[in-house]
């Protein structure tokens, strides 16, 4: 067995043995970067909020949400919990001892719960699509000349990573835990029959060398770096990338990357059938094993200017159908980077090893590294042809691609996504008014809710916990009873309306404060139930609680991911009848990315889009008149 998998092993349980527990079965693997990074060791360890804390904020948190009759119960399931010497106080203590002994109480459980041992696909369900500015692109050689530029970009990176210099990033003057960028080249997620693994080839004692190009459903090894390990030219690149063109002319290959768009169950199952066989075994192990993979994606139909970027998005998220790119992918791969023929580009990540920031930071590089002037031509030394990998596809295996291309069409046909460039106005006009810019948008989210529903619903925003020692996210929970004040005074002409904006607004900023500072409800309330499965027989019953599956059904689940580059993430609703809402505020615009499932009737991405930028209107309009009064 090689020595990454034993570092794999034991990295999350290196600091204190997490013992098995009852409900369920031992921990997954994963894997933590082992590089020395100086300031890594001056970050603070995630703090458990204090129980009382969360528990009353717990509960302040479902009261526009749930009603009267169900509020009176979960008060009285709440005493019972927080008694002095009860239940919580127990779980608490053992939460405590837990963050002692570990470096991070939080982010196994988290990699844990919300990705490993999750069964859904990774397509449209965690994995995000970012959609990048369209390129203007004549033909193919555009594309594999871009495409060459975007291997260039990325590799210089990459060089960062290797040496240890990438500046660390701070966020209110302190610094934030940079470990996720360790984690997103050379790695790949494994399916399990019923918990998957992520796996980082990076610090292995032959770490990659090579990238996985995919094109008309075949996959090739490009080495990209030269033998003295100074990587390939811009020029060196394309001639590969021309090469490997050549050789894939052909259309009717078996697109065996769509297997891993499949249920991860179905996946699992099906890829110990693929791997049988020595040859599907090496080739799978060498796009695992690839510092990252170039998808050269084939046209799409034709649309009208205004559909292109709810195409685009499409395209980012799931390939457009096994007709179409679906099958252009390795969807366990954590980064993929997507460039069509016809100018579309962007990527999709695999969620479970980083969030969108160290993403988006990377893409940021790589468009500044691109728009720098041509890089020097090389002297031609002849480079050996890509190899490309082979497949031996079994009856069984082509049952099983079929069943995933089956699986993958009904999947892209429910999936409505609305890309929405709102042009009146960026950040700066909250920010003139002295407000957040994303709490201003979040109430804008509110507000546009209610107007179509005539109610709030559960709201869940993502931010970071990256000011502490591996930390990934916490949530913050947008809907409160000062939004649902605003956004009820809002149609109604009585009422002081930008008193109650600024009140929400207000309050907001002082819930994503706790939040980025270890304070938030989420993920403690997470980590109690967490600890009470280890520990205990059966849940307490504030977990059991209605009022706790409610408040928990996030209709909404948004997220901020900012860039210098004007690109937007998207990303599929957590829920059946919900939305996912992405958004990157520029200065002077802001772009949305919303999705809904076409099987829900009560979603409409497209409905929602016009009530957001109707809302952001009438805000703007309001915080107007009451300057122009004052
Ligand atoms: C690829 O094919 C085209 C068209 O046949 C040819 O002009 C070009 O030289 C080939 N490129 C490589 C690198 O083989
Ligand atoms: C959004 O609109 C602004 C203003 O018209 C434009 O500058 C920007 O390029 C657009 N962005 C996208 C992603 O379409
Ligand atoms: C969604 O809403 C749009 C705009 O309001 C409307 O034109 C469209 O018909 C709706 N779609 C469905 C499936 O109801």
């Amino acid at each position: 067995m090689c020595s990454w998998f034993f570092l794999v092993l034991f990295s999350f349980t290196r600091t204190g043995l997490v013992k098995p527990c009852r409900l369920l079965s031992p921990l997954p693997v994963v894997q933590i970067s082992e590089r020395p990074l100086v300031h890594q060791e001056s970050l603070l360890k995630l703090p458990v909020p204090p129980l009382q804390q969360t528990c009353v904020r717990y509960l302040a948190s479902l009261e526009p949400l749930i009603s009267e009759e169900e509020m009176t119960h979960t008060h009285k399931l709440m005493d019972e919990f927080l008694r002095p010497g009860g239940v919580g106080e127990r779980l608490q203590k053992s939460l405590e001892r837990r963050a002692r002994k570990t470096e991070n109480w939080l982010t196994d459980w988290w990699m844990q719960s919300s990705y490993l041992d999750s069964r859904m696909p990774v397509a449209m369900y965690t994995s995000p699509g970012v959609v990048l500015p369209k390129m203007h692109l004549q033909d193919r050689q555009g594309q594999m000349r871009f495409a060459a530029k975007l291997i260039a970009g990325v590799l210089d990176f990459k060089s960062m990573i290797d040496s240890d210099t990438l500046p660390v990033e701070y966020l209110g003057g302190k610094p934030l835990c940079m470990d996720q960028y360790y984690r997103v080249l050379s790695s790949c997620r494994i399916p399990g029959p019923k918990r998957d693994t992520v796996v980082n080839y990076a610090i292995g004692k032959t770490p990659p060398t090579h990238i996985t190009v995919v094109h008309n459903f075949q996959f090739f090894v490009l080495d990209v770096y030269n033998s003295d390990g100074s990587p390939l030219t811009v020029d060196q690149l394309y001639v590969q990338l021309e090469k490997i063109w050549n050789s894939s002319l052909q259309t009717n290959k078996e697109p065996v990357g769509i297997l891993t768009s499949n249920h991860r169950n179905t996946w699992g199952k099906a890829y110990n059938n693929l791997i049988k066989d020595k040859t599907n075994k090496e080739s799978v192990r060498a796009i695992q094993k690839s510092i990252f993979t170039v998808c050269l994606d084939a046209p799409k139909p034709r649309v009208s200017d205004e559909m292109y970027f709810n195409k685009v998005a499409a395209q980012m998220l799931h390939g457009g159908g096994s007709r179409w790119n679906s099958g252009n992918r390795w969807f366990d791969k954590t980064l993929q980077f997507i460039i069509g023929e016809d100018g579309s580009c962007g990527l999709t990540y695999e969620h479970a090893p980083a969030e969108g920031p160290p993403i988006v930071f990377l893409v940021d590089h790589v468009v500044d590294y691109m728009k720098r002037s041509e890089m020097v031509r090389t002297p031609m030394i002849p480079l050996s042809m890509p190899q490309k990998l082979r497949f031996n596809i079994t009856p069984e295996i082509k049952k099983d691609i079929e069943k995933a291309k089956q699986n993958m069409n009904i999947m892209v046909h429910d999936l409505d996504v609305r890309v929405l460039n709102f042009t009146h106005y960026g950040r700066k006009f909250p920010k003139s008014h002295k407000m957040s810019p994303d709490a201003f948008i979040q109430m804008a989210f509110q507000l546009a809710y209610y107007r179509m529903y005539q109610t709030c619903c559960p709201t869940y925003e993502s931010t970071s916990l990256r000011m502490f020692k591996l930390g990934r996210t916490e949530a913050i929970r947008s809907t409160t009873t000062e939004s649902l004040q605003f956004t009820k005074a809002m149609d109604d002409p009585s009422k002081h309306k930008a008193a109650l904006l600024e009140k929400a607004i207000k309050v907001h900023r002082k819930h994503t404060h706790m939040a980025i500072h270890g304070q938030g409800i989420e993920r403690h309330m997470l980590g109690l139930k967490m600890i009470a499965i280890e520990d205990l027989t059966s849940l307490p019953e504030i977990f059991m609680d209605t009022s706790f599956a409610v408040a928990s059904h996030f209709n909404l689940y948004t997220s901020q991911v900012g860039s210098k580059t004007d690109c937007v993430m998207c990303l599929g609703p957590m829920v059946p009848d919900g939305y996912g809402i992405c958004y990157n505020p520029m200065d002077d615009h802001i772009n949305f990315a919303v999705t809904a499932f076409n099987s829900c009737e009560e979603t409409n991405a497209t409905k929602l889009s016009q009530f957001l930028e109707d809302s952001l209107l009438d805000m703007k309009t309001l915080l107007e008149q009451v300057s122009k009064t004052q």
